[in-house]
């Protein structure tokens, strides 16, 4: 099956620098997963959409939030949910990421949710990892958790070029879909031209969750041509 791969801008690009770009991406026969700065949402059209955050609460008087109502109203297809750099820099715990996932669910929209290890994989394998997606989706009723898109982004892997070797790959994916086997799961953090070689050769990788490479769009054709 082809890998799934979604596109996480951050907060890069001015609108014209967007529109510029989204052209560009466009050209790539590939079907990429989106996901822009919310205004730009309303920009897009003709290619999947994520957004990378939703409000944690529903549309009402919570000032500067993106609901997912509104988002849904924009066609977004899937949403980011507790990205490292939203735990890190917005203190995301359990309880916010289990709303949003509550959140997008109630609006069709299907979300992504970004888990890390808390220790650097290169160091010592930790177990956590499945504990800490159970505090979140382990809840849910089995019709909903199977909806959820897992990405296992390991924090230090996150705009540092560092990766996991591979034999930590097949050991934390192995572990990801033997409790949770019906999701999917994408691998993110410094997937780039380097990298991929690895990363292609875990089978249980359903997909990519990609940041900086995404940015540039010669990088990123010379990536899918690499998959
Ligand atoms: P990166 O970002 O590809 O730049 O490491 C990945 C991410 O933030 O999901």
């Amino acid at each position: 099956m082809r890998k799934m791969i979604v596109l996480n801008s951050k907060s890069n690009f001015t609108k014209d620098e967007y529109i510029k770009y989204l052209k560009e991406l466009k050209k790539i026969k590939y079907d990429f997963v989106l996901a822009p700065s919310y205004p730009y949402l309303a920009l897009t059209s003709g290619i999947a959409l994520a957004s990378q955050d939703i409000s944690q609460f529903p549309s009402g008087a919570y000032t500067g939030e993106v609901s997912g109502n509104a988002l849904k109203s924009l066609e977004v297809k899937y949403a980011i949910i507790g990205h490292s750099e939203r735990v890190k820099y917005f203190n995301e715990n359990g309880k916010i990421l289990r709303e949003k996932i509550e959140r997008c669910l109630e609006n069709d929209i299907t979300p992504i949710l970004c888990m890390s290890e808390t220790v650097d994989v290169t160091k010592g394998v930790s177990n956590n990892i499945v504990q800490k997606l159970n505090n979140v989706i382990g809840r849910l009723k089995e019709k909903d958790r199977k909806k959820v898109i897992i990405a296992y982004e390991p924090y230090w892997a996150i705009g540092t070029n560092k990766m996991p070797t591979l034999e930590c790959l097949n050991k934390i994916f192995g572990k990801i879909k033997e409790n949770f086997k019906e999701n999917k799961v994408l691998y993110g953090g410094s997937v780039n031209l380097e990298t991929i070689k690895t990363l292609k050769k875990v089978d249980l990788i359903d997909g990519y969750l990609i940041g900086s490479l995404s940015l540039n769009i010669d990088s990123l054709k010379e990536l899918i041509n690499k998959i």
